[in-house]
């Protein structure tokens, strides 16, 4: 029987997961099908239940249901126990379901990767102290990067994160108005450009030498990138190449297989741009 396999969430329907991990099947010749699930707000748990009893293999899990995949998984990875989320479940051999988090996976490797962009050695500046900056703060420390400074609008949450990561690295939080020298790369991590607006971050942040990252993307430059490119920062980058490369890390946990990320980007860059 065909393997099953989907992304969970509420709402879905603008998911452009089934098509990547479609690409991704073709490529590497595995027979599987791959869809969106609408689930109800109250229903997570039954819904994964449900798919694990048929063919489903796995899963990926998406917003608002990651802590409650943390909760239900019955092992975790690593990486998914530092950061409280699950983007990734695994039916494993006995029944048992394994938690993964594959973000900061997929963020390090579009940088390093697709990008070029060196995290090692380097002063990053990480701004939001979310559930998402809390899946790629344990990534990106492995890298042993200089320093990492993380700023958030809420301070104090800024300053929870980095006390809870300090033993991992080189980390503290600084209030916005603290900083003052360039980064070597700085990453947003705030879901700011979705309601149009900017962190108030000072200029002097982005130097030319400066690498510019928003987890978000859009068919238009965010308003954060179009702020970086006008201040002359060497590259800017929106997060689709992330969506990408964690969707090619939790395709490979499954299949065992490392599909071709690459070629997939650059056609979801032609899809979202078509839109
Ligand atoms: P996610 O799981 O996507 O990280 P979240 O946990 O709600 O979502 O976190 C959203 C992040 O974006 C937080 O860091 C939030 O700042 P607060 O902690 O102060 O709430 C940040 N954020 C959201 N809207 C913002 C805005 N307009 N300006 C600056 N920061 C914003």
């Amino acid at each position: 029987m065909t393997d099953l396999y989907a992304v969970m969430g509420n709402p879905i329907n603008h998911s452009k997961s089934p098509s990547i991990h479609a690409q991704f099947a073709e490529q590497a010749k595995q027979d599987l099908v791959y869809s969106a699930m609408l689930v109800p707000k109250e229903g997570f748990e039954p819904a994964v239940k449900d798919f694990f009893k048929g063919s489903g293999k796995g899963l990926n899990i998406t917003v608002p249901f990651k802590e409650q995949a943390f909760q239900l998984a019955t092992a975790l990875t690593p990486r998914a126990q530092t950061a409280q989320a699950v983007n990734t479940l695994v039916l494993q051999e006995d029944g048992s379901i394994l938690g993964d988090n594959t973000d900061g996976a997929g963020l390090v490797r579009d940088l390093v990767m697709n990008q070029h962009v060196e995290i090692t050695g380097k002063r990053i500046l990480v701004i939001g102290a979310g559930g998402a900056v809390r899946g790629i703060l344990q990534p990106f420390l492995e890298q042993d990067p200089e320093h990492i400074v993380i700023v958030n609008r809420t301070f104090e949450k800024a300053q929870l994160l980095a006390d809870s990561f300090k033993d991992l690295g080189s980390i503290e939080a600084k209030a916005f108005d603290e900083l003052t020298e360039a980064f070597d790369v700085i990453i947003n991590g705030t879901s700011a450009s979705l309601a149009g607006e900017l962190p108030p971050l000072p200029e002097s942040v982005v130097a030319t030498h400066t690498a510019v990252y928003d987890m978000m993307y859009a068919k238009e430059l965010t308003p954060f990138l179009v702020w970086a490119q006008n201040l002359g920062a060497n590259k800017i980058i929106d997060g689709l190449g992330m969506l990408v490369e964690q969707a090619a890390v939790s395709f490979e946990i499954w299949r065992g297989v490392k599909p071709d990320s690459v070629s997939v980007l650059s056609s979801m860059r032609k899809q979202l741009q078509g839109m």
